[in-house]
């Protein structure tokens, strides 16, 4: 009992030294942090007291979070570990904040237990003058790493456009419809076309994190409400030219915004009324507008021909349904779940600490190249040429390269080119055989 008591009593003394330092002295965060982290190592009747039990018998006049902030930052940055921070005047704030950043960042993922807190420490330091978060610092050191994986990513694009200048040309930096143009009539076997729907990111009801604060690329081109539609409209007349008697075109819909009448009268009146629509269940409800009572889980794309001969014949024996979904993919292409169910995956973190992928190698608006490979497989034989209008990432070009169909891929935001063709110029590496110089997919344009 007595050496309980002694305890207590040790106890006592030092949270009544924290309240002084805390209550008289602000700038004596460090030394009340210290004398806490000795408190709660105390064992009283052979059990060291929590936080709470601290604080509700001793340290009444703070708050529970702010001890505990007190406490975590002393055992991050013992005193051995401050020194050098202390001595180019580092405050205990800007250390508790380069802290609990780094907190943030392990459990984004995007950062490792590995990762050291200085850099975070000197960061802070070095933006004193602006207004920092823990949660802004995260997004700051995503975007900066994004930035230089921007720049490198552009210079590996210049260097692939000088080797393989004939393979190049088959992707282009320019807007689909003059690509388009260009092609002859009725020679394209499919036109794949994801194009932009406009304001997705508007609507203030939205509940969930930013894209790009997972360190997803979000550039987008034509994606304003007078830009988007017209494009889409404009996508379809140059489809019902370039489009083989029995091509199809392949377009995604917004998940919001399905079938609009613009769209499906537009393809009757240009011969493109045989339309099979399709649901994409991405298995991943998109939180979308709160105030609203549904959710957004498919996506629709209408396949739309000519006439039903435009599809006959072209059946592989593989999941005869209007429903794309992990049970038709799997059975169908053994669909790799942990992927690419998630097109906004936690997986890309993992990717980017495997060292597989860098932020920014990942866009918001990418399909799964199971889900165009699939459709590829319905839609195409080997040899057949596919035009990918709005190419992004290079998903669709990337299931061509694979299943051996001839492709054109268009892009017109720069950012979004460089980063479909460096993945083009991966994929090209990684299949076996396909040297870019020798390939012959050259649909001149
Ligand atoms: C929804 S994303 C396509 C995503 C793509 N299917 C993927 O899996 O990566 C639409 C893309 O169309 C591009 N775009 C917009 N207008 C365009 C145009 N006139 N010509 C070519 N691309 C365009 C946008 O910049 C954006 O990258």
């Amino acid at each position: 009992m007595a050496d309980k008591a002694t305890q207590e009593a040790k106890v006592l003394k030092l949270c009544e030294e924290i309240n002084t330092l805390l209550t008289v002295n602000e700038s004596g965060a460090w030394k009340a942090g210290d004398l806490l982290v000795k408190a709660s190592a105390i064992k009283v009747g052979g059990k060291t007291l929590t936080l709470k039990q601290l604080r509700e018998k001793y340290l009444p006049n703070f708050a529970i979070s702010y001890l505990s902030q007190l406490r975590s930052t002393a055992e991050a940055l013992p005193p051995a570990k401050r020194k050098k921070h202390l001595k180019k005047g580092v405050t205990w704030h800007e250390c508790e904040i380069a802290r609990r950043s780094r907190n943030h960042c392990i459990k984004a993922e995007v950062a490792t237990k590995e990762d050291s807190l200085d850099d975070y420490i000197d960061y802070v330091h070095i933006n004193k003058g602006k207004t920092l978060s823990p949660k802004k610092l995260m997004r700051d050191r995503i975007n900066a790493a994004t930035v230089d994986n921007r720049k490198t990513r552009a210079l590996q694009v210049e260097q692939l456009k000088k080797e393989y200048p004939n393979w190049m040309n088959n992707c282009h930096n320019l807007s689909c419809l003059d690509v388009l143009e260009k092609l002859e009539k009725e020679s394209i076997d499919v036109v794949y076309a994801d194009p932009p729907y406009a304001a997705f990111f508007k609507n203030e009801n939205r509940k969930c994190a930013e894209p790009e604060s997972k360190g997803l690329e979000t550039a987008c081109d034509s994606s304003t409400i007078d830009m988007a539609l017209p494009l889409t409209l404009d996508i379809i007349r140059q489809a019902a030219k370039v489009l083989k008697p029995n091509g199809k075109l392949v377009l995604f819909q917004a998940s919001t915004e399905p079938d609009r009448p613009e769209v499906i009268s537009l393809l009757r009146e240009l011969g493109l009324g045989t339309i099979f629509p399709m649901y994409w269940k991405k298995s991943q409800p998109q939180p979308s507008d709160f105030a609203i009572p549904f959710s957004h889980e498919t996506e629709r794309i209408l396949i739309a021909g000519r006439n039903r001969k435009a599809f006959q014949g072209f059946y592989n024996g593989k999941g005869r349904t209007d429903v794309l979904d992990d049970n038709v993919i799997a059975n169908a292409l053994q669909y790799n779940m942990e992927y690419e169910k998630q097109p906004v995956s936690r997986s890309f973190y993992r990717e980017v600490q495997r060292g597989e992928r860098k932020y920014g190698d990942r866009h918001f608006f990418e399909k799964p190249v199971d889900i165009c490979k699939f459709l590829l497989e319905k839609l195409t034989f080997e040899d057949d040429t596919v035009i990918d209008v709005c190419g992004c990432t290079g998903s669709m070009i990337e299931a061509c390269i694979e299943l051996n169909r001839r492709w054109i891929y268009c892009e017109s935001n720069e950012t979004n080119y460089n980063l479909g063709v460096s993945r083009i110029g991966e994929v090209m590496e990684r299949v076996a055989g396909i040297k870019p110089e020798d390939d012959d997919a050259s649909v001149s344009a």
